[in-house]
């Protein structure tokens, strides 16, 4: 391990009470950091991964992207607080914090992301998964990204917090009754609810019959519709343990994807 140029302690503190403050803040955060290297891609080695390249033209107005100048405007306090931290690491480090404060795995996380200059690396539009689609294109998005179809299935148990939002997604509403808990309920919700067609939204999104208040997009349904990705929903369902173990190493992937020479930090209590 090798200690950074900031105080971690501190860092890690102001965001819990930043998002301790305002609870929406904690899914918003991981949303970032994956929107942020959800740009890669493994065959080309471009896209500019865990840069903070979303904060340039033209990524930040990409249509994936809306919304997430939210957090990025939550953190920029603490960028001049912490100025020896690049926003790449602080996206990441929030993230993880996010997940930890909301009951998730603690990742240990690695330090030394550079980050861009400017917005000549940004990645093409279009690279991020679309909701309204199914297990060809989320296949296809996460494959590109560099990952199997088991670490797909972990990776996207994070909507088990949060909501989409009509005016960022053109989506409406939570996955799961706790949206500011962070468990396998995406899956267990996914396999023990009747799924029936939303028909107050406009875009198609999915319902549960029994409350009416949770949703699923497209590409969530797709999950228990194929059968390689399947099994890892049940397997999911099944086991929180082994869910927030593989979300864990997924996530740590997908957050230093593209990245070089990254440091270990020393462990930081909450
Ligand atoms: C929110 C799509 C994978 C984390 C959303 C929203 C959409 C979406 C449409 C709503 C945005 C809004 O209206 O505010 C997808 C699709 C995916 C995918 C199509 C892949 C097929 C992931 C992955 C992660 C993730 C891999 C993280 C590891 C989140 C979180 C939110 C969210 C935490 C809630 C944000 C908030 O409450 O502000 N996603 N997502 N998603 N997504 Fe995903
Ligand atoms: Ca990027």
């Amino acid at each position: 391990t090798e200690n950074p140029p900031f105080d971690l302690q501190g860092l890690r503190d102001d965001i819990e009470s930043l998002i301790s403050d305002n609870l929406s803040l904690g899914p918003s955060l991981i949303r970032l950091a994956w929107h942020e290297a959800g740009s890669y891609d493994c065959f080309k080695k471009d896209g500019a991964p865990n840069s903070a390249s979303m904060r340039f033209k033209p990524e930040c107005a990409y249509a994936g992207n809306k919304g997430l100048e939210v957090p990025r405007k939550a953190l920029e306090p603490l960028k001049k607080k912490y100025p020896q931290i690049s926003y790449a690491d602080l996206w990441v480090y929030a993230a993880y914090v996010a997940i930890e404060y909301m009951g998730g795995p603690s990742i240990p996380f690695c330090w030394g992301r550079v980050d861009a200059k400017d917005g000549s690396v940004c990645g093409p539009d279009g690279r991020l998964p679309d909701g309204s689609q199914t297990q060809d294109h989320v296949r296809s998005v996460f494959t590109r990204l560099g990952f199997t179809d088991q670490e797909t299935v972990a990776l996207i148990g994070a909507h088990t917090c949060g909501e989409c939002h009509i005016k960022y997604s053109g989506y409406e509403g939570p996955w799961t009754h706790d949206k500011n808990g962070f468990d396998n309920s995406f899956f267990t919700q996914l396999l023990e609810e009747d799924w029936v067609v939303n028909p107050k939204i406009e875009k198609m999104q999915m319902m549960d019959r029994a409350t009416t208040r949770l949703m699923m997009l497209p590409s969530d349904m797709c999950l228990i519709l194929d059968p390689k990705y399947r099994r890892y929903v049940e397997l999911y369902a099944k086991d929180n343990d082994r869910f927030n173990s593989d979300f864990a190493k997924a996530f740590k992937k997908l957050t230093e994807l593209g990245t070089k020479n990254l440091r270990n930090a020393p462990a930081v209590s909450s």
